[in-house]
Parts: C-alpha cells; sequence; structure tokens
C-alpha cells in the first residue's frame, strides 16, 4: 500500500510539508509505503480549460509542460492522497489550485480514476482562513468518489515561519491522528 502526498506550499520545507511529514510517519510505522512531493520550485501552471482530456480520454493532461502528469501517476498509482496547502488570503495556494483544476479534470474526463481512494487534506495556516482551504480540498475528493479520512480535530497546524507549527501541539497530534487513521481505512479499503 502506498500514500503519496503533495505539499502545495510555494516555500520548499515549510509548515505545510512538516504537518504531512508528521501524518506520513504514522503511515510508514503502519507499513504503508509513502512518498512526498513538494511542489515548490517545480514548474506547474492552471487548466487552460481546452478539455481535450475528455476528447483523448487517456488518463492525461493533454498540456503536458509541467510536473501535472507526473503528480496524475503518482496519483493513479497511490492507495491514498494527501493534500496540503498552506493558507494564502484566505484560501488554497496557486498551486494547490493548479494541482486541484488539473488533476480532477484528468480523472473526471476518465471516469473518476481516483475513486474509492483514501483522500486527506491539510492545512497549514498563521491566523486566519483555514476551514475554507480545507473545504476546497476536501471538494477535490469528494467529487471524485474518494472516502475522506477525518482526525481528532480538522486536518489544520497553526504557525508562520517555517516550521514553527511543530510547536502547535494540537495541530500536531491532528496529523498523527490523521495518519493512524489514514492507515486503518486503507486496511479495510484492502480486505
Ligand atoms: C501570499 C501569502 C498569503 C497568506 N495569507 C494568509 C492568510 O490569509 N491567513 C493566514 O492565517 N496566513 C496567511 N499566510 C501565512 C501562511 O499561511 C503561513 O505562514 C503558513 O504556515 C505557510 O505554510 P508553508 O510554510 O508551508 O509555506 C499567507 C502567506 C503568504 C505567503
Amino acid at each position: 500500500m502506498k500514500v503519496v502526498a503533495f505539499s502545495g506550499s510555494a516555500r520548499k520545507d515549510g509548515n505545510t510539508a512538516l504537518l504531512l511529514k508528521t501524518a506520513l510517519a504514522e503511515l510508514e510505522a503502519a507499513g504503508v509505503e509513502t512518498e512526498l512531493v513538494q511542489l515548490a520550485g517545480k514548474k506547474i501552471h492552471g487548466c487552460i480549460a481546452c478539455y481535450k482530456c475528455f476528447e483523448k480520454k487517456d488518463g492525461r493532461c493533454a498540456v503536458d509542460d509541467d510536473c501535472i502528469n507526473e503528480c496524475v501517476e503518482k496519483m493513479k498509482e497511490a492507495d491514498g492522497i494527501l493534500l496540503g496547502s498552506p493558507t494564502y488570503f484566505a484560501d488554497i495556494s496557486a498551486q494547490t489550485k493548479a494541482l486541484i483544476d488539473r488533476c480532477g479534470m484528468v480523472s473526471r474526463a476518465n471516469g473518476d480514476l481516483f475513486k474509492r481512494k483514501a483522500g486527506a487534506g491539510v492545512v497549514a495556516v498563521r491566523r486566519a482562513g483555514a476551514m475554507r482551504v480545507f473545504d476546497s480540498i476536501n471538494n477535490f475528493f469528494l467529487i471524485g468518489q474518494m472516502i475522506v479520512v477525518g482526525s481528532s480535530y480538522w486536518n489544520i497546524g497553526i504557525g508562520r515561519e517555517k516550521e514553527e507549527v511543530a510547536s502547535d501541539e494540537e495541530g500536531m497530534k491532528t496529523m498523527r491522528v490523521l495518519g493512524e487513521n489514514m492507515a486503518w481505512v486503507l486496511e479495510r479499503i484492502r480486505s
């Protein structure tokens, strides 16, 4: 079993990545293979609404000039997907939006490629706007017939500077419980 996590932060190794790594560590402890993909520094852009994915139905984005098809392949191979975003102006980052729109359209054009995989959103926030980010990510999972995994609180960690989120005790606990719950769900999806 494998879980792939995407950090949609523009900042490498920041709070979003640390939150995701914390959840992934629990999954690894439960014997699940994991991978973290950080979009920071990668070429990525939004959907151009060409709808060629619906014409071709080849499981790929027709605009093959950035990291999106690599991300689609990683999502296809995984049993679970974690999608993390920092809060930017009370919403998801542009990188996260590009990932959701492009991977989401490829999925829909091909009969819901990620159907019944487990999914969970993860949010880094300094102060306000995290719930909208969480909702936006969950919309990606829910329209794609995925199984959304919860935790002991909404999947949010609080911090501004890089890795400051480590001192948000409740946020870190929420990530550990999220990892445990995703491992539990994956075990049952498989059996
Ligand atoms: C462009 C931009 C917009 C931001 N907007 C918000 C916001 O609306 N609310 C908030 O609480 N924090 C906001 N922040 C702070 C980040 O959400 C916070 O620093 C977060 O921990 C960053 O995660 P990262 O380290 O993974 O990049 C913003 C940061 C940036 C760069």
